[in-house]
């Protein structure tokens, strides 16, 4: 079953997508050469609880952290660690935010420093893949839908989608009904009501698509060593069109 939300339901996860958007924002400027993951992590922590907020992740499922912090050629649920950043690396940063009890989730990809043209195109990319998931998460469209136009701008750029890690429904809880799967068929799977929440997160490989389990039980690597990257909003789906509930202004 999805849970369809209210527009008072939505509204509360907004308070908790700007917040969550805003905090991606003040990260933007302070990932530099020499900064560390640890540090990202407690500056997020600390910006949350002074909005009157939690990081959600931080226990779930036993996750030890705010954020999943993930470099080069890790995938996804990195660990953060005390290791500086590099110029040229490329870093994902993934929290969930409570506020009151209502989530928002969302992921971004940063440059640290100067990165090479071909890291740069992976970013746009990817970016650019969720935004075009993001204009069909439409009332009476298909979930499939999404999907297609992931996969179909994937292509036309030459990356690869990771399958293993899809996107879903969100609320009161990080996990909800539906699945969002970043391939798929056009007009296939659920149709989208008004009131659905979920997260679109596509990760984008620039080699193969396959992946392999690093050796803490949490990061996810790519299998040939390639970069990869990933874009993840909150959006509603309303009578008005999508709204990205973790957009940054
Ligand atoms: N934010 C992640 C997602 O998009 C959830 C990570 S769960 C954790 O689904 F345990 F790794 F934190
Ligand atoms: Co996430």
């Amino acid at each position: 079953m999805v849970e369809i939300k209210s527009d008072k339901q939505i509204e509360k996860m907004k308070l908790a997508g700007t917040i969550l958007a805003e905090c991606h924002k003040a990260l933007s400027k302070m990932i530099l050469p020499g900064i560390t993951t640890t540090e990202i992590d407690q500056f997020v922590e600390r910006f949350l609880h002074e909005r009157g907020a939690k990081p959600e992740q931080k226990g779930y499922m036993g996750y030890p952290f705010a954020t999943c912090s993930s470099v080069n050629n890790e995938v996804c649920h990195g660990l953060p660690n005390r290791k500086p950043l590099k110029n040229g690396d490329i870093l994902t940063v993934d929290f969930v935010v409570n506020l009151d009890g209502w989530l928002a989730d969302s992921a971004w990809s940063y440059g640290v420093g100067k990165i090479a043209p071909e890291s740069q195109r992976l970013l746009n990319a990817t970016k650019k893949a969720l935004y075009k998931g993001i204009e069909h998460a439409q009332p009476g469209n298909r979930i499939g839908d999404i999907g297609y136009a992931i996969e179909t701008y994937a292509n036309k750029k030459g990356y690869s989608i990771v399958r293993e890690f899809i996107g879903h429904g969100i609320g009161r809880k990080i996990h909800e009904e539906p699945q969002v799967h970043h391939v798929g068929e056009r007009n296939s799977g659920i149709k989208l009501k008004e009131g659905m929440v979920i997260t679109i997160e596509p990760i984008f490989n620039q080699g193969l698509p396959f992946i392999t389990m690093g050796s803490d039980g949490w990061t996810a690597l790519t299998f040939d060593g390639s970069l990869s990257a990933q874009y993840e909003h909150t959006v509603a789906i309303t009578r008005n069109g999508p709204i990205i509930l973790t957009e940054q202004a």
